[in-house]
């Protein structure tokens, strides 16, 4: 009986699924892609720049939403990051309760934003705290990682043959739902487990691992890591050394991810991703200082060989050095890697967002962005809440109205962003036959001395060779003639307008227009030109989102 009705009701399910479907529209599945080197996300067949905002951990309930929406409204984001929980969708083995998903796609698509789900199952942080309350309860078959000593731990083992066949089984389930219920497409990237790996410990001491561990280095993995050996089939001790015990556990956790996340993309093909907590990238600890067995810096090429189905390995950033910030962006931002942030935290790092679209990063995303938290950053005095969000809206409302532009130039390599630097008043932004020369804190006799807190930052993008998008905050920019021919450094003259001396000529810059505009559905509508003092000394930019289209001659 009762399975005739369940039966039944997945009938009905499905065949409301086929009548939603025929009324709406499918949409192309997102992709990312690759062209000349460089990545995009393209979101209805065009580059999409990401601009979201990740929710606090156990934000995803109906009656947590009235806390979500004003904040997303309020940074103008276009995408939000929100977790799926495994204990939820599976309440009992092979169950699946699609009430959440489904109503969470509807909240997104009456609140116009595009989601990212983060599917929270094996792995949490690296720990199994998500796993269906009859998983837990049967600890001897979903078996958790064991010590040296044959101990238990707080994460689960990647050997857990049963919790990968659950865990693959449930994702699969997960996506082929939404494969049904959203031809919108308002689900355009997922994120496979949460910074999986393990604290505290280096990897499973379990049989099966302790056999595989002694046993030798796969080849592909040899051959992603460069490793030179004096045996020809070292084991991961001899392969690895010190860092035999991460690279091992790397080497698991990555394979099980791979499976969970193939079993997901054979049904719908949507660009998936795993997330890291991080090492320090400057100085990076002895294993053993940081998560063991995630997609840190140091084994990225086996997490890429053992889990290609992910199409992105992403950096949780929340350093608070700003070299390290940097660093971070430059190990993640690869040849076989798209750039992608999608944690990040710390009011004084909200300038990275620039730096990261300088390294053609597809999307950003602060953590923790909404008003569940009633204590310490996030308050529950609605002013102050702003207050915290404020910043990074800064950055948003700039972006958000010429997103695609700014996403399909940078795709084009014809973007260049940058923030800046403590100690470093000026950048230069090389354009060819021009070079877009960015100075910070200038003085009223124009010298440039830095901001108090560096809190500049610019996007400079090329439209035709004389012609610029120029927007940002807290900067000045301006245009040299460069020698784009020889590369080499020019004369620069002294005068209040950039000039240089090439080929034994001077060549001065000069503004030909240089209007202010918004960006409306994609076309640049004019507002004003901007002369006099407004241009005299170059385009200075405050605190409020102004663009610029600067047409440049030369005389
Ligand atoms: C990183 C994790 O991925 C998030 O889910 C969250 O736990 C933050 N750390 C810290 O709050």
């Amino acid at each position: 009986m009762k399975t005739t009705s369940a039966f039944f009701a997945a009938l009905v399910f499905t065949s409301v699924v086929s009548v939603l479907h025929a009324q709406v529209k499918e949409r192309p599945i997102p992709r990312v892609v690759k062209q000349d080197g460089r990545y995009a996300l393209l979101v209805d067949d065009a580059p999409y720049l990401m601009l979201g905002a990740q929710v606090h951990n156990s934000s995803d309930w109906p009656a947590m939403f009235p806390k979500i929406w004003p904040a997303m409204e309020y940074l103008n984001v276009n995408t939000v990051e929100i977790p799926v929980y495994w204990e939820q969708f599976e309440p009992r083995p092979g169950q699946y309760d699609y009430t959440a998903i489904d109503t969470l796609l509807r909240e997104a698509r009456q609140h116009r934003v595009h989601l990212v789900v983060l599917w929270f199952a094996t792995w949490k942080n690296g720990s199994q705290h998500y796993m269906p309350e009859w998983m837990k309860l049967a600890p001897d078959r979903y078996l958790h990682m064991v010590d040296e000593n044959g101990q238990a731990v707080d994460s689960p083992s990647p050997y857990s043959t049963a919790s990968l066949d659950a865990d693959r089984s449930a994702f699969a389930a997960f996506m082929r739902h939404l494969k049904a219920a959203d031809p919108q497409r308002t689900v355009i990237m997922v994120q496979v487990e949460n910074e999986p790996g393990t604290w505290g410990h280096l990897r499973d001491y379990s049989p099966a691992a302790q056999k595989l561990f002694a046993a030798p280095v796969p080849p592909e993995v040899r051959s992603a890591m460069q490793v030179k050996a004096d045996s020809p089939s070292p084991n991961w001790q001899e392969a690895f050394g010190p860092e035999a015990d991460v690279c091992f556990h790397a080497w698991s956790v990555a394979k099980y991810v791979g499976q969970v996340a193939a079993a997901g993309k054979a049904v719908y093909p949507l660009p998936l991703y795993a997330n890291a907590a991080l090492r320090d990238p400057l100085k990076p600890g002895a294993p053993g200082t940081y998560e063991s067995g995630g997609p840190t810096d140091n084994v990225l090429a086996i997490w890429k060989v053992a889990a290609p189905a992910l199409d992105i390995l992403a950096p949780d950033i929340y350093q608070n050095n700003p070299a390290a910030y940097l660093k971070v962006l430059q190990l993640y931002h690869r040849d076989d890697n798209p750039l992608f942030v999608p944690e990040t935290g710390g009011a004084g790092n909200v300038c990275f967002f620039f730096t990261a679209l300088g390294l053609q990063a597809i999307g950003f995303s602060p953590f923790g962005m909404d008003y569940t938290h009633e204590r310490g950053d996030a308050a529950a005095d609605p002013k102050q809440r702003e207050e915290f969000l404020t910043p990074w809206a800064m950055n948003y409302r700039l972006v958000g109205p010429m997103q695609r532009e700014i996403a399909r130039l940078n795709f084009e390599g014809k973007l260049q962003a940058v923030a800046e630097e403590k100690g470093k008043p000026t950048d230069t932004l090389p354009f060819g036959s021009w070079n877009a020369v960015v100075s910070y804190g200038v003085t009223r006799n124009n010298r440039a001395v830095a901001n108090p807190e560096p809190t500049g930052r610019v996007l400079v993008a090329q439209l035709k060779d004389n012609q610029f998008i120029v927007c940002g905050f807290f900067c000045r920019v301006d245009f040299h003639p460069a020698d784009a021919q020889h590369h080499g450094p020019v004369e620069e003259g002294t005068g209040q307008t950039p000039s240089a001396l090439i080929d034994g000529k001077w060549r001065h810059r000069q503004f030909l227009r240089v209007e202010q505009g918004i960006y409306e559905n994609g076309v640049f509508k004019f507002l004003r030109i901007w002369n006099g003092d407004e241009t005299d000394w170059g385009l200075n930019f405050g605190g409020e989102p102004v663009v610029l289209r600067v047409t440049l001659g030369i005389y």
